[in-house]
């Protein structure tokens, strides 16, 4: 029987999720289904004024290498706790009552919710309420548990290492310690990453509480012989023992994330640095959105590519509150109950134990 898909992208944007639109809608034509695009995540989903979008293959034509999403996203629209403006300010409300309703309303048989933790979460609870959804994990931060890879990973990550390698440079000619934050509010994969692939010296990351006494001990080691650089990679989400993440804007301040913003954790390490290393200069770095930003690399197309594919299979199978999931070089379907559930870096693990062999501090050493 024809169907009519929603798609929508939903949490922080990233590279590939218009490769996994397009992959949709190709996928859904070539069963004769019809697919309609929600704007800026659930907004478009709760928004009466919002009217979804018919996307035929004429909408989606030449989208595969462009970075952002076509459909616009939000990391705080969320129907089950919407901001509504109420007096001057606003309050949480549960809408998603009304939003089921509306999307029977429009015909909508299912829902492909493209996202990350805090989207795949929310498409859960609407199957749950007897919704029929199917979800897509993204995110450069690639700290879902269920999935090997989200997309969006790997260009986060070139764009990171080349920061780290651009830093060498300018490092090198002025004798500085260069510190560069990268995101990763949770997880320090794509600090790790980029620091090992880019060469840095030392990396901070969440599931390491770090002292900056190791760090500081390595830069001198590097001067006594003659490196009179170095570049620490900082995630985000990094905080010294015995202190807290640095945060840009409280969730009060948020209505409807849910989370803190984080930001400031590249200066916390450099201020902690310049009251141990004074015989060097030290700059900041925030790579922020433009990790984020930019052409997909052929792994995220291909990647979201196959997600979107895999995702209409998911619908003709009747497989819903399920996602998608890389594993190994299978694409297979995960439950949606398990989908938020974060994976951080193993700090026993090899990649760890590789970037120590290489050099690289984590700031717990003895
Ligand atoms: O996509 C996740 C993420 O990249 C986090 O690492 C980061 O904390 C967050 O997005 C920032 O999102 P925004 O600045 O768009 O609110």
């Amino acid at each position: 029987m024809a169907k009519r898909i929603g798609v929508l992208t939903g949490g922080g944007d990233c590279p590939g999720l218009n490769a996994v639109i397009r992959a949709v809608v190709k996928s859904a034509c070539g069963l004769g289904w019809e697919v309609v695009g929600f704007e800026d995540g659930f907004t478009g989903v709760v928004e009466e004024r919002l009217t979804p979008r018919v996307l035929d293959l004429a909408a989606v034509r030449g989208i595969l290498d462009r970075g952002g999403t076509i459909l616009g996203t939000s990391n705080k629209a969320n129907p089950f706790r919407y901001a509504v403006h109420r007096g001057d300010s606003f309050v949480e409300a549960d809408l998603s009552d009304q939003t089921i309703e509306r999307l029977h309303r429009l015909g909508v048989d299912c829902l492909v919710c493209i996202g990350g933790d805090g989207t795949l979460k929310i498409a859960h609870q609407l199957a749950q309420k007897g919704f029929p959804v199917v979800g897509c994990p993204k995110t450069i931060d690639n700290d879902l548990s269920d999935t090997d890879v989200t997309f969006g990973f790997d260009t986060a990550r070139s764009t990171a290492t080349d920061a780290v390698g651009k830093l060498h440079t300018t490092a090198e000619s002025h004798d500085r310690v260069m510190v560069l934050e990268v995101m990763g509010r949770d997880t320090g994969h794509l600090a790790l990453h980029a620091a090992i692939a880019g060469g840095a010296d030392a990396v901070l990351i969440p599931e390491v509480p770090y002292r900056i006494e190791p760090v500081c001990e390595m830069i001198r080691r590097r001067s006594a012989r003659g490196q009179t650089f170095s570049i620490v990679v900082v995630a985000e989400g990094a905080a010294p023992a015995g202190g807290t993440q640095a945060v840009a804007e409280s969730a009060a301040a948020i209505p409807g994330r849910g989370v803190v913003r984080l930001g400031g954790a590249g200066k916390v390490a450099a201020d902690l640095l310049s009251q141990h290393v004074t015989d060097h200069e030290i700059r900041v770095t925030v790579l922020g959105h433009l990790a984020r930003g930019g052409m997909p690399t052929a792994y995220d197309r291909l990647l979201g590519s196959r997600f979107g594919c895999g995702a209409v299979e998911l619908i003709e199978r009747g497989q819903f509150d399920h996602m998608v999931a890389l594993q190994g070089n299978d694409i297979v379907a995960r439950p949606l109950s398990s989908a938020s559930v974060t994976r951080f870096v193993d700090v026993q693990g090899q990649l760890v134990r590789d970037a120590r062999k290489l050099g690289i501090v984590f700031g717990d050493e003895r």
